[in-house]
């Protein structure tokens, strides 16, 4: 009982993860949360995001807490963590294959309990896929770039973003989807047998209602 939700920054994961998870009494794992906790902490440690070694150790030994608020290592890192700065050291550390692997692991274990919405970029490809119900969700870069400005949940969204603040958000995640689609291992991409929902223009709640009716329908849920 495994829903996985990839897709690319802005297109509404987290958005529609966390909605299913709670109609559906589901966990809600974002596993985008523990690349970005692992940079956090490697940066708070003085660890150079370069080292892929040492991104290792400190991915090796961490604990994580993903529910509301995301705290790792016993620091509430729920605010500190959706900046653009850690937007690029999130991309940095999930380019290393070793650290991936360590966190896929991590990700299988909370999986494997079922019951789970799991959203990132390779849930569907590598992490689970055998997963019965597979999402790509998907939007323009310029939809992407907006929505983006407007969430809370990121510090560009909590100030209000100007026009010149979108277009300089929409070019940090130009170079993110990027480094996400081109990177040597498990790069961005959509699993062949993946629902592809392209949410442009798409009210929410109508991506919501599509891929609730589309898991309850694939798991046989009421
Ligand atoms: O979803 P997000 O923007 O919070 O993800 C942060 C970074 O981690 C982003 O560069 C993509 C990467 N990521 C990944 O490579 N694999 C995942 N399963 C989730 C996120």
């Amino acid at each position: 009982m495994l829903i996985a939700i990839d897709g690319p920054a802005g297109a509404g994961k987290g958005t529609v993860a966390r909605t299913i998870a709670n109609a559906l009494q589901f966990r809600h794992v974002d596993t985008g949360a523990m690349y970005r906790a692992v940079a956090w902490l490697a940066r708070h440690r003085g660890v150079d995001l370069a080292d892929s070694a040492a991104v290792v150790d400190v991915a090796r030994d961490a604990s994580f807490e993903l529910s509301t608020r995301v705290v790792v290592d016993g620091h509430d890192v729920t605010g500190d963590i959706r900046t653009p700065e850690m937007d690029a050291a999130a991309a940095i550390v999930a380019r290393h294959g070793d650290v991936r692997q360590m966190l896929v692991q991590r990700q299988r274990e909370m999986g494997r309990a079922g019951r789970v919405v799991m959203e990132g970029r390779d849930i569907g490809t590598v992490v689970f896929p055998d997963a019965p119900v597979k999402i790509y969700l998907d939007a323009t870069p310029e939809e992407r770039a907006r929505r983006r400005a407007l969430d809370p949940a990121h510090a560009a969204g909590k100030q209000g973003a100007s026009p010149d603040q979108v277009g300089q958000i929409a070019q940090a995640l130009a170079a993110r989807d990027q480094s996400d689609r081109t990177r040597a291992v498990s790069p961005l991409t959509r699993a062949d047998d993946a629902v592809y929902i392209d949410t442009t223009g798409v009210p929410i709640a109508t991506v919501v209602e599509t891929v609730l009716t589309l898991a309850r329908q694939r798991l046989a849920l009421q």
